[in-house]
């Protein structure tokens, strides 16, 4: 299994995180791993992105990545930074390049089947369906089990608590991923009674499926 399958495999949601305040970081990874929660994108929308993921990884049982990379020197901050997978919003020749030539787990996003032919070109076999609710969602996915049998799709973007299930009872879904689990009000004011309390809730529902 690849290392980025594997990775996804951990867990039925990845929360994505956009963390400014520092000092969030380590109580944020905690109340999500102690729910179960233990892959982490954290996305390079802030500045403190990189000390945001070398705090997070300081947490045991926390498998960190770095969520928004878009170019190759990106990708080489991230691995410094102590990242242990990357995931773009969508594939160029250059990121796919470079993942490769560092041996670099990437989750790089797809909508289309001429992506997702594209970065198989590449090896991969585990990709990210971004924005995944305005590209097809639920229906998209089960077209693509067809011609893909191998692949299988991380969806992002416009997944929820209420339609993750329908996301996640699909063959071809290894895990979701969203920013609704934990939103940017309880980041701001750093309630992480309220993270638990929805990591919980969510990896509750995700395991009332059987195959999660
Ligand atoms: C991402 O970065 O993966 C997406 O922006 C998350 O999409 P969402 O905000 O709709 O969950």
């Amino acid at each position: 299994m690849s290392r980025i399958r594997e990775i996804c495999s951990l867990s039925p949601i990845v929360p994505v995180l956009a963390i400014s305040n520092q000092s969030s970081a380590m109580p944020v990874a905690q109340a999500l791993v102690n729910n179960k929660l233990n892959v982490l994108e954290v996305t390079l929308r802030t500045e403190q992105a990189l000390d945001v993921i070398k705090a997070m990884s300081a947490v045991e049982g926390a498998v960190v990545g770095a969520g928004t990379v878009l170019t190759p020197d990106q990708l080489l901050r991230v691995i410094d930074a102590g990242a242990q997978f990357a995931v773009s919003p969508g594939a160029t020749d250059a990121l796919l390049k470079a993942a490769m030539d560092q041996n670099f787990p990437l989750l790089p996003g797809v909508s289309s089947a001429s992506d997702v032919m594209r970065v198989m070109d590449y090896g991969l076999d585990t990709l990210k369906l971004f924005p995944a609710q305005v590209v097809g969602g639920v229906k998209l996915l089960q077209s693509f089990s067809g011609p893909f049998p191998e692949i299988a799709f991380c969806p992002t973007g416009g997944v929820t608590l209420d339609n993750m299930t329908d996301y996640l009872s699909l063959k071809n879904v290894v895990c979701v991923g969203g920013t609704w689990l934990v939103p940017q009000g309880d980041l701001n004011e750093q309630s992480f009674l309220a993270i638990d309390t929805a990591a919980k809730m969510a990896f509750d529902k995700a395991s009332l499926l059987s195959d999660v």
